[in-house]
């Protein structure tokens, strides 16, 4: 597979790493900062051999990238964050120009992984009373969100599958906790790449179910896989649909 890279920065060049792994070849990167012919034009001379491409640049540059490879008839996989307040405009586009699209605030393997593990160990937990359920995540000091969107994303995962818990709580609680409130705490220190927790606690015992993310290595493997998934395919859909899709049932 051909794939074209549009913004070649920290995440552009784990794909590029990551696609040469997997056999792939680079046929275009797109970014202003790249010395000789640096270019941000998305057109067909500079696309137009790409089976695919992936976006990973800026919340502003997103939307307007997304629509001139659109345009183009191109499939795209999307994981740079916060255009999707635009994404009603971006379903037209890509339905006008019959082409696929794929994107995800996350596409780490294992943390969507994780997310199908924690709902089945809410699913199966929440039929024992005795058992309680609360969450963490650690994250480096630069860290700007808390907690991340994949704790959020996680304690939707257990308000879900444990019905017995309503309400996520995120601050410091100064009172005891209500049974239907899921606790979940942030720790920021140093540089620790991003770690997620859920416990099931009982007074017999406690089942710990962690993630930790190493590198951006996950985020690269996982986008790749969707990009594979989206050649040949028309519309729009989340990595969770592209998981769906190739584990059926399975969880
Ligand atoms: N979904 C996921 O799994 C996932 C994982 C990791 C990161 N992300 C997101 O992906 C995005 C990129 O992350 P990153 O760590 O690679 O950031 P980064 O190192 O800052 O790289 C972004 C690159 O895109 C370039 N760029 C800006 N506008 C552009 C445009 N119009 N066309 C082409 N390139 C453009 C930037 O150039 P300048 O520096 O000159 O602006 C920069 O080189 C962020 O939104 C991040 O939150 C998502």
């Amino acid at each position: 597979m051909k794939i074209a890279l549009i913004g070649y920065g920290k995440m552009g060049r784990e794909l590029e790493r990551a696609a040469q792994k997997r056999g792939h070849s680079v046929a275009a990167r797109i970014d202003p900062t790249l010395e000789l012919g640096a270019t941000t034009e998305i057109s067909l001379r500079t696309i137009g051999a790409a089976d695919v491409c992936l976006e990973f640049t800026h919340p502003e540059a997103a939307t307007a990238n997304i629509e001139q490879v659109v345009r183009l008839g191109k499939p795209l996989v999307v994981g740079t964050t916060g255009w999707y307040r635009h994404l009603p405009e971006v379903e037209k586009w890509v339905s006008q120009w019959k082409t696929g699209l794929v994107y995800a605030p996350n596409f780490s393997l294992g943390v969507n992984l994780f997310y199908r593990v924690a709902a089945g160990a809410a699913r199966l937990f929440h039929r024992f009373d005795e058992y309680d359920v609360c969450g963490a995540e650690t994250h480096h000091r630069l860290k700007a969100d808390s907690p991340s969107g994949t704790a959020r994303q996680l304690a939707n995962v257990v308000l879900e599958h444990f019905p017995r818990k309503k309400r996520l709580v995120v601050d410091s609680l100064n009172r005891p906790i209500e049974p239907e409130e899921f606790h979940l705490v942030s720790l920021r220190a140093g540089s620790f790449p991003g770690t997620h927790s859920l416990f099931f606690d009982s007074a017999a015992d406690t089942l710990e179910l962690t993630h930790t993310a190493r590198s951006r290595a996950g985020f690269a493997s996982g986008a790749l896989l969707a990009a594979e998934w989206i050649v040949g395919k028309q519309g729009v859909y989340t990595f969770e649909n592209v998981l769906e899709d190739l584990l059926g049932g399975m969880l």
